[in-house]
C-alpha cells in the first residue's frame, strides 16, 4: 500500500484526535483536546517539544500516525536529546503492510535532523504485537520496568 508520511496540518487535528481515542491511554485522551492546542500553537505537546506525523493513502485516507519528541533522557541511551517515539498507532485494517515500519523511518529521519543519535521507544509487556514490532524494527530492549501508585493523604 502506498502512503505518504507528513506532518499533521491543523485541519486533520480530528483524524488525529480520533486515532489517539484508539489507542489509549485514557489519561492522555481525556487530555487530547488540550495537547492539539498546544501543538498547533507551540509545537510542543505537555511543554516537550515534538513532531506528530501523519501516514495517509494516496487518495488521503488517513491510516496512522507517529507522535515523536525530544526527550533529554531515555533509558538505555546515552545522552539526550534522543528522538522517542511517543505514539504509534496503524488502523487495525492497514496493519502488517509496512505502514508502523514507514512512520518510524520517518519518526528517525526527523530526530536525526533534529541532532539525535540515539531513538527510543516503549511498549507494556501486555502488548505483543508492540513489542515484536519493535524488535523487528532494530530496536534494542534495554531494560523491564513494573510501574506502581497508591492513594496517600493530604
Ligand atoms: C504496532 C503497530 C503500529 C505496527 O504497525 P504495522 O503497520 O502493522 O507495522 P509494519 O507492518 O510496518 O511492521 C513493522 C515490523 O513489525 C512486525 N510486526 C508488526 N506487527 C506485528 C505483530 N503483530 N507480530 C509480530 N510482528 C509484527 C512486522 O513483521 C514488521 O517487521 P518486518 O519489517 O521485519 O517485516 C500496529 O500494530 C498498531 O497500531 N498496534 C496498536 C497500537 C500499538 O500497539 N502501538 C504501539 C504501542 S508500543
Amino acid at each position: 500500500m502506498h502512503v505518504v508520511i507528513a506532518p499533521i496540518r491543523r485541519e486533520q487535528a480530528d483524524t488525529w484526535i480520533a486515532m489517539r481515542g484508539r489507542l489509549g491511554p485514557e489519561w492522555f485522551v481525556t487530555r487530547i483536546e488540550g495537547f492539539v492546542r498546544e501543538y498547533f500553537q507551540t509545537g510542543r505537546i505537555d511543554g516537550l517539544r515534538h513532531v506528530v506525523l501523519l501516514a495517509a493513502r494516496s487518495d488521503g485516507t488517513p491510516v496512522g500516525f507517529a507522535e515523536v519528541s525530544l526527550r533529554d533522557f531515555a533509558e538505555g541511551c546515552a545522552a539526550g536529546p534522543v528522538g522517542y517515539l511517543e505514539g504509534w498507532f496503524v488502523e487495525d485494517h492497514a496493519r502488517r503492510s509496512g505502514i508502523g515500519g514507514a512512520l518510524v523511518a520517518a519518526a528517525e529521519r526527523w530526530a536525526a535532523e533534529q541532532g539525535c543519535t540515539e531513538f527510543a521507544s516503549d511498549a507494556e509487556l501486555s502488548n505483543p504485537a508492540g513489542l515484536e514490532a519493535h524488535l523487528a524494527l532494530g530496536f534494542d530492549p534495554v531494560c523491564d520496568i513494573r510501574c506502581f501508585r497508591k492513594s496517600i493523604r493530604s
